[in-house]
């Protein structure tokens, strides 16, 4: 695992996106993205550039449950305000948060991944260690599912509705078995709320108890870190 140390998440999504622009001269096809605060300055960054993306296809990691493709605290609505709408992308994936049989949707999402094989993942950290929606306990070799979010998930997503009881409890998220297929993973942090995840993912033993931490046997892993989220380490 490679850590770099940035000043804020200004920084740090200039050197994701100097790593996306490198990877895209090798002719790189899909890139894996995340939601949440942490990739939104990564998103502005590629959305002022001269980049196109119009031949790439992105695959998200997660949707929340029971929420459509319109309701503003949707993955899909997120994707499209940040990026989509301002960054054409060829093709454009995330979970069916109104699929209603979830076995089918999680069957629908594996075959897509298997199709679209990711050349960059980008991820966020719950402050639980989770990575995707992939909460501790998750198998390390897991495919797509649907996840029933923790406590402390719920909580902290709060911030972006109007009430705790609005926030899903359920999301489908791709595995962590997935993710560690991706060629090369980028996993974002900043802020002290993240500091005991980024050090057990870095320093801490490889368990389930902490998803991150299977990141540790994945051979191509940058862990982008502002001084907060770092200090731990
Ligand atoms: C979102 C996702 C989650 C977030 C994590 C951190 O697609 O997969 O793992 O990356 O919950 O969220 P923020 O960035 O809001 O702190």
């Amino acid at each position: 695992m490679k850590v770099i140390k940035v000043t804020d998440q200004f920084e740090g999504a200039k050197v994701a996106f100097d790593m996306i622009q490198e990877a895209m001269k090798q002719n790189i096809k899909t890139l894996g993205l995340a939601t949440g605060s942490t990739p939104e300055a990564l998103y502005k960054e590629m959305v002022e550039s001269d980049v196109d993306f119009s031949h790439m296809t992105s695959v998200n990691l997660d949707e929340y449950v029971g929420l459509g493709s319109d309701d503003p605290q949707s993955y899909h609505y997120f994707m499209r305000e940040h990026l989509f709408n301002k960054k054409p992308f060829k093709e454009t994936f995330l979970p069916n948060g109104l699929a209603t049989d979830a076995k089918k949707e999680c069957e629908r999402y594996d075959a897509i991944l298997e199709s679209h094989p990711i050349d960059i993942q980008i991820l966020g950290i719950g402050e639980n260690g989770h990575i995707g929606f992939n909460e501790p306990g998750s198998s390390f070799d897991g495919k797509t599912s649907e996840v029933n979010l923790t406590e402390s998930t719920i909580e902290a997503n709060s911030r972006n509705f109007s009430d705790i009881s609005e926030v899903p409890t359920k999301a489908y998220s791709m595995g962590i078995g997935s993710i560690m297929q991706a060629n090369k993973i980028i996993l974002l942090a900043y802020g002290t709320k993240k500091a005991e995840a980024i050090y057990q993912t870095i320093k801490g033993p490889i368990t389930e108890l902490v998803p991150a931490s299977a990141l540790q046997v994945h051979p191509d892993v940058t862990i982008i870190v502002d001084e907060e989220a770092g200090s731990k380490l």
